[in-house]
């Protein structure tokens, strides 16, 4: 099945409506691989999709031109969802010249015997012409992989994103303005969050002014296709690459036999004061996927364990790498937690706050065994603390 985007522009990719783990990120609502058809005198497939899925997009190809009437294929990004189809695309349509950037010739060289497929390698500022429509090719280093390029089509102001402004997302809306575009932005959030996050730097870069050209519609590789909603996802870009802060404060922790938890739950009642959101996760009963969505804009975060084994709880720790890979900045926090006869785990938790660049608001707050009354309003204050902290933070921004 193929959806028109413009008059012979067309959405050609698959939609998979099950997965649920991709590598690791959660896709509560799966995903789409979206490919692009455009049709003109020469006509070129913009990307491809996941492996299993490349009879899929050849067939909803051929509902629109024959196979044998394809004269380019772009390859934005060579990571697997996106070129795991390419051999098999390639094997069916022979004659096509695969379009990519320098570095995406080489990665792709890694992953497949590209000694048959006939490349145009492409740089960045570079033209191609299709007749009445052209593709110029913008390269995106490191958002999200070295080769990430982009492919605009100047007479459309339309811009091939590539994975920038995606979002796991599987609806029978192709659009922005045929889904609810609280979903959709929620869903581009935490893609951002978990995908993009690491390279706020590179995005910042490229959403510069003057770097990228007018764009009216932003066609991704996830998700939907921004058509109406162009500006707000453009503005949130902006504000996710610089980790602006909204007053929000976030109490992760994981606990034993709820002593750390009765701590979370003061510092959560200390820090609930007008005009702050508060939210506390468990990070075993949650997921690394939402962690990092809320850890992306909260302004303040306190991070607490219970000792176990003499170190931090194991999925705090994981937690605390996962975090520490995408590199949240901009964050004022804490550690907490309880311990027996051993003071590890909250310990553990600072030290690698500290590592993160995290601005730590108070020594960590430890309790020997159940947290009593004065350890707990010390939980309050320091919750209290937050909040003010974080609205200080996110009214100065
Ligand atoms: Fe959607 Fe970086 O692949």
């Amino acid at each position: 099945m193929y959806r028109e985007v413009l008059e012979n522009i067309f959405s050609v990719g698959f939609v998979d409506w099950h997965v649920r783990d991709f590598h690791g990120y959660e896709t509560s609502q799966g995903s789409t691989y979206n490919a692009y058809l455009v049709k003109d005198e020469k006509t070129a497939l913009i990307d491809t999709v996941k492996e299993p899925y490349a009879a899929d997009l050849l067939a909803n190809i051929t509902e629109l031109v024959p196979l044998d009437q394809i004269d380019y294929i772009v390859c934005n990004h060579a990571e697997p969802d996106h070129a795991g189809a390419l051999a098999e695309v390639l094997a069916a349509i022979p004659g096509a010249t695969l379009l990519c950037d320098k570095k995406c010739k080489t990665i792709l060289s890694k992953h497949f015997d590209i000694s048959g497929w006939n490349i145009q390698v492409v740089e960045g500022g570079e033209t191609v012409s299709l007749g009445k429509r052209s593709l110029r090719f913008y390269e995106t280093p490191m958002v999200h992989w070295p080769e990430s390029m982009a492919t605009y089509v100047p007479e459309e102001k339309l811009l091939f994103s590539m994975d920038a402004f995606g979002q796991h997302y599987a609806t029978s809306g192709r659009f922005d303005d045929e889904v609810p575009i609280s979903t959709a932005m929620a869903e581009a959030k935490t893609y951002y969050a978990n995908i993009v996050m690491l390279y706020g730097e590179e995005v910042a870069k490229l959403l510069a002014p003057g770097v990228l050209p007018e764009i009216e519609i932003i066609a991704p590789s996830h998700g939907v296709i921004w058509r109406k909603y162009v500006n707000d996802i453009l503005d949130a870009y902006r504000d996710w690459c610089v980790f602006r802060p909204v007053p929000k404060v976030l109490v992760l922790f994981d606990t034993m036999w709820q002593s750390t938890e009765r701590m979370a739950r003061a510092i959560s009642e200390g820090a609930t004061v007008p005009g702050v959101e508060v939210k506390v996760i468990h990070v075993r009963r949650s997921n690394l996927t939402i962690i990092a969505d809320e850890v992306l804009d909260a302004a303040c975060v306190a991070v607490g364990t219970s000792t176990l084994n003499q170190q931090m709880m194991p999925m705090m720790g994981a937690t605390l790498t996962y975090l520490k890979g995408l590199s949240p900045r901009n964050k004022a926090g804490f550690a907490f937690g309880s311990f027996g006869w051993s003071k590890g785990g909250a310990g553990d938790v600072e030290e690698i706050l500290r590592e993160m660049e995290w601005e730590i608001t108070r020594k960590a707050i430890r309790s020997p065994y159940r947290p009593t009354d004065e350890i707990l309003e010390e939980c309050r204050q320091a919750g209290e603390e937050l909040a003010i902290k974080a609205l200080e933070t996110a009214c100065a921004d």
